[in-house]
């Protein structure tokens, strides 16, 4: 079983030997690797059980680190990176040799980010490679927002799991690419439209699918708990149900034909951070109970509600 600590230097010796280690991060807790080495990422793959057409985001600690393994930025990603890293963003940038066709499933563009979690960023810094690490999770299933999570899933296949606590942004990085001239979102995430907006000028966002080949891990069906999730208006979904059946997952009702322990609220007071930050452990918990469906409700489509959304809708993706 995985050791669950602290320990950085730990996690670096293991690291330097190619073993895997789960870090945590703002967004998702990671299944590490060294992103150097080839027999380092084939253990991610397997590990996780995803599909080597499904390219992985590299994780350093600074923008002189990234310049080491990409052939450039161009100006339009460093103006995004000097905004907004350490943080939940991801950008698409030309890979140079030094990283593995293995990492970016044979495509010229690496996925790169730097993470903002002190422990994460303090073993990054000791680190001469950037890390591997897609989440921590067994491809397709609910995304891990804490130790306990990587260890129920993953803990009998790797031998650390770096605890950092809760994650507290809760939901995936926002992933950027570019177009020629335009910004374009592949992944909407921890880091809302708007803000980047105000960075970048007007973005194109394109809808992921597992036909888009410069997105071709975004599949339609992911985040998807075992229990079937059905999205819609909740009040007219639930005497369609045998009551017995259900659990609810609510933004900010709750209702009273369902028994308390059946149901969730992700934000009372109706904050799309605090919902993006409990979405996935709401997810994990409502799967564990006894009933056979899920109901939800999408969230108002603005700032994090965007990418608490997409989630949502590819959980309830069969
Ligand atoms: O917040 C996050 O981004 C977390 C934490 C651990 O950093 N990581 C994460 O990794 O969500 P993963 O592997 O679960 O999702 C990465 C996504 C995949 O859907 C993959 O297809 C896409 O990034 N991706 C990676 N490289 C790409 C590339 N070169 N072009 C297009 N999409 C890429
Ligand atoms: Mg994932």
């Amino acid at each position: 079983m995985a050791e669950i600590g602290t320990d950085i230097i730990k996690a670096k010796r293991l690291l330097e030997a190619n073993e895997l280690v789960a870090i945590p991060t703002e967004t998702v807790y990671g299944l590490a690797g060294n992103a150097f080495e080839g027999s380092a990422v084939s253990k991610i793959f397997e590990v996780k059980n995803r599909p080597s057409f499904d390219p992985l985001i590299a994780h350093t600690n600074s923008l002189e680190k990234v310049r080491g393994f990409v052939k450039e930025i161009p100006p339009a990603a460093e103006k995004l990176a000097k905004a907004f890293w350490p943080g939940p963003l991801t950008l698409l940038l030309p890979k140079n040799k030094l990283v593995p066709d293995l990492v970016t499933s044979g495509l010229d563009t690496l996925a790169v980010r730097i993470p903002n979690h002190s422990l994460t960023l303090s073993l990054l810094e000791k680190l001469d490679f950037p890390l591997a690490a897609p989440s921590a999770n067994p491809f397709g299933y609910i995304s891990p927002t804490r130790a306990s999570h990587v260890e129920e899933q993953l803990g009998d296949k790797i031998p650390y799991i770096l605890d950092g606590g809760s994650c507290h942004i809760g939901i995936e990085s926002t992933i950027i690419g570019f177009e020629g001239r335009q910004t374009i979102i592949y992944r909407m995430g921890g880091k809302s439209v708007e803000e980047i907006e105000k960075i970048a000028g007007k973005v194109k966002i394109k809808p992921h699918s597992s036909s888009n080949p410069k997105a071709p891990g975004m599949l339609k069906s992911h985040y998807a708990p075992t229990k079937d999730v059905i999205l819609g208006n909740i009040h007219q979904l639930l005497p369609k149900y045998n009551k017995e059946e259900v659990a609810i997952l609510s933004f900010s009702d709750s209702f009273e034909e369902i028994p308390e322990e059946r149901q969730i609220i992700l934000s009372p007071k109706k904050d799309l951070s605090e919902a993006a930050q409990k979405l996935f452990w709401a997810l994990r918990r409502l799967d564990k109970l006894n009933i056979r469906y899920i109901l939800t409700e999408l969230v108002p489509n603005k700032g994090l509600g965007r990418g608490i959304n997409d989630r949502l809708q590819r959980a309830s993706v069969k």
